[in-house]
C-alpha cells in the first residue's frame, strides 16, 4: 500500500531546500522499490523546522525536521514510512506545542491539504461557506460578516461588514472585488502562506464577497516578488473555473463571479488601497485623495470592495460555522483569530494563529522562545515598518487593536519583528524615516519633504550636534507628518521614530561612539 509523504512547496520551505529534499525522497523510494505518494503541501508555519517532512500513519501524521538531503537515506533506514523514531523526529505533527497551542480557523487547511486539490479542499470543509452563501440573500451575507465582528487584517482594522454594506448599497451596473495581496510589511508572510498553501480559501472568500455586494469580477493584486504565490493562485483560479466554483454560475447558482491575478512591480505604497487601484488600472502607484471612498468610486470609477487576503480568507469559515462561532474568539472589539507572524531575531519564528488577547510578552517569550541569539529582547516592532517599537516594559499589552492604539502602537498586519539588546534604536528610527523617504509616492509635502528632513535631523542627533534642539525638531516634524500626511505612509512613519525616542531615549543621547556629523546628501 502506498504511503503518503508531505514535503512543503511553500516559498520559505523552498528557500531552505524543500525541492531537493522532495527529490531525494522520491529517488530513495525508487532505489528501495517502495511505493510512496509525494504530496507538496503548504507550510505549517514553523519556519525553523522547514523543510518539515510528514508521513501519514495510522496514528496521524508524523513529522521530521528540519530535513536536509543528507538525512534522507537515514530516515528511510530508520523506518520513515512507518513514522518511526529518528534524531529529527518531532512526533505527531498536531502535538508539536507551537501548533497545538493555536486556534486555526483561517489557516485550518494550510499545510494539511494539497493546495491544488479541490477534492482535498472539499474533504476538509472547503466550499461549505460558499454553498451556504449562494442559498442566501446578499444582504444576509453582509449581515453575517458584520455580526462576526471581522475587521480588516490589512492594517487599518476597519469592520469588513460595514465596508461590504457600503458597496452593497451603492447602485451600479458594475462593481469589483479587489484582494490586496501586496503584503509589503516587514516580517509578514501570512498572505503568501495562504496563497501558496490554501489558495481555494481565498478564491472562496472572494466569490462570497462578490455575491454579497453584487460584484461579478474580482482582481487579486500581488507583487512580482511572490512568484510561487502567483503561480499557485493562477493554477487554482483555473481549476476553480473548470469546476464551476468560478464563472457564470457559481456552484450552479444564479450568481456569477470570476477573477484574475494581477502583478505589480513591487512598491510599498502600492499596498495602500488607492495607490493599488491606480496600479491595477495601469498607472503609477500614486495615492488618491479620499473622498470618494473606493466603496463608492474605486476600480475604474466603480464601487469596489478592497480587502486584505486574510480578511477575505476568513470569510468562508464565518459563512460555514456562523457569525457567533467566529465572534466568540477574541477580546473587546477585536473578534476572531489573528495570524501572528513572528520574525526577526527570534528562536521560534513562524505563523501562529490565535484568538486576539495574548499579551506581547506571551507571544515573544513563550511562543517565540525569546531571541535566536539567546540575548535579552530589547524591542519588538509590531505592525510592519510603520509600527511602533515596544520595550519589555509594555509586554503586558494584549494583542488587540484598541490596546495597541492606547500605547501609541498598531497591530497592522500582525507582523512582529524581534530585536535583541544590541539593536541601536537611533539607527532604527533613521531607517524608518529613510524608508518613508524612499517609498513615498510624493503626492503630499509632509511625507515627501518631511521624511528627508527627518533623516537629516536624526543624522545630526547621531553626531551629537545640539541634541536637545534636534530632538525637539524631530518631535515637531513627527507631529506635522502624523497629522498632515495624506495617507498612512507619511502619517505612521512617526510611530517607529517616536516610540524609539520615547522608550529608548538613551540611544539618542551622545555616546562615545557617536559619529562625526555628515550631511545626509553626501
Ligand atoms: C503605505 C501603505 C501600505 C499598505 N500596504 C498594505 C498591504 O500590503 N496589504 C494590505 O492588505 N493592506 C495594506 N495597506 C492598507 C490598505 O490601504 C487597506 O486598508 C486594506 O487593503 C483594506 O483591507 P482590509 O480592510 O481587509 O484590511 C497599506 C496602507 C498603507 C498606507
Ligand atoms: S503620505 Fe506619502 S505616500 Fe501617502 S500620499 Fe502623501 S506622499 Fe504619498
Amino acid at each position: 500500500m502506498s504511503v503518503t509523504i508531505y514535503v512543503p512547496c511553500d516559498a520559505a520551505a523552498l528557500a531552505l531546500g524543500a525541492d531537493q529534499v522532495a527529490d531525494a525522497i522520491a529517488g530513495e523510494a525508487v532505489k528501495r522499490s517502495l511505493d510512496i505518494k509525494l504530496v507538496r503541501n503548504g507550510s505549517r508555519g514553523m519556519v525553523w523546522l522547514e523543510p518539515l517532512v510528514e508521513v501519514a500513519t495510522d496514528k496521524g501524521r508524523v513529522a521530521y525536521g528540519p530535513v536536509e538531503v543528507s538525512d534522507v537515506a537515514s530516515l528511510f533506514d530508520n523506518g520513515l514510512l512507518e513514522g518511526k523514531d529518528h534524531p529529527l523526529s518531532l512526533g505527531l505533527t498536531e502535538e508539536i506545542p507551537f501548533l497545538k497551542k493555536q486556534t486555526r480557523l483561517t489557516f485550518a487547511r494550510c499545510g494539511v491539504t494539497d493546495p491544488l486539490s479541490l477534492e482535498d479542499y472539499r474533504a476538509h470543509d472547503g466550499l461549505k461557506g460558499l454553498q451556504n452563501a449562494v442559498a442566501m440573500q446578499p444582504a444576509d451575507i453582509v449581515a453575517q460578516v458584520t455580526d462576526s465582528g471581522l475587521r480588516g487584517r490589512g492594517g487599518a482594522g476597519f469592520p469588513t461588514g460595514i465596508k461590504w454594506k457600503t458597496v452593497h448599497d451603492t447602485q451600479s451596473p458594475r462593481k469589483y472585488i479587489v484582494c490586496n495581496a501586496d503584503e509589503g510589511d516587514s516580517g509578514t508572510f501570512a498572505d503568501r502562506m495562504i496563497m501558496e498553501g490554501d489558495p481555494f480559501v481565498l478564491i472562496e472568500g472572494m466569490a462570497i464577497a462578490g455575491i454579497a455586494v453584487g460584484a461579478t469580477k474580482g482582481y487579486l493584486y500581488t507583487r512580482s516578488e511572490y512568484p510561487h504565490a502567483i503561480a499557485m493562485m493562477e493554477q487554482a483560479v483555473e481549476i476553480a473555473r473548470k469546476a464551476g466554483v468560478l464563472g457564470a454560475s457559481v456552484l450552479g447558482s444564479r450568481f456569477a463571479f470570476d477573477m484574475e491575478v494581477r502583478t505589480g512591480a513591487g512598491a510599498y505604497v502600492c499596498g495602500e488601497e488607492t495607490a493599488l487601484l491606480e496600479s491595477l488600472e495601469g498607472k503609477r502607484g500614486l495615492v488618491r485623495a479620499k473622498p470618494p471612498l473606493p466603496a463608492h468610486k474605486g476600480l475604474f470609477g466603480k464601487p469596489t470592495v478592497i480587502n486584505n487576503v486574510i480578511s477575505l480568507a476568513s470569510v468562508p469559515v464565518i459563512m460555514d460555522k456562523g457569525a457567533a462561532y467566529y465572534r466568540d474568539f477574541g477580546m473587546g472589539r477585536s473578534r476572531g483569530t489573528i495570524p501572528l507572524q513572528i520574525a526577526g531575531n527570534v528562536k521560534y519564528g513562524g505563523l501562529f494563529e490565535t484568538a486576539f488577547g495574548l499579551t506581547l510578552g506571551e507571544i515573544v517569550d513563550d511562543i517565540g522562545g525569546g531571541t535566536a541569539t539567546g540575548r535579552p529582547v530589547k524591542a519588538v516592532q509590531v505592525g510592519g515598518p510603520l509600527g511602533a517599537y515596544f520595550p519589555r516594559a509594555l509586554f503586558d499589552t494584549p494583542f488587540d487593536y484598541e490596546a495597541f492604539a492606547a500605547k501609541d502602537g498598531l497591530i497592522g498586519h500582525a507582523g512582529l519583528v524581534v530585536f535583541d539588546d544590541r539593536a541601536d534604536m537611533l539607527k532604527q528610527a533613521r531607517f524608518a524615516m529613510e524608508f518613508c523617504a524612499i517609498e513615498s509616492c510624493g503626492k503630499c509635502t509632509p511625507c515627501r519633504i518631511g521624511s528627508t528632513r527627518g533623516v537629516e535631523v536624526i543624522d545630526r542627533i547621531a553626531a551629537g550636534v545640539e541634541t536637545d534642539t534636534q530632538i525637539e525638531i524631530l518631535t515637531d516634524l513627527c507631529q506635522t507628518m502624523k497629522f498632515g500626511s495624506l495617507c498612512a505612509l507619511g502619517g505612521f512613519a512617526p510611530y517607529p521614530v517616536m516610540s524609539a525616542l520615547t522608550h529608548f531615549e538613551e540611544d539618542f543621547r551622545p555616546r562615545p561612539e557617536s559619529q562625526p556629523f555628515v550631511q545626509a546628501a553626501e
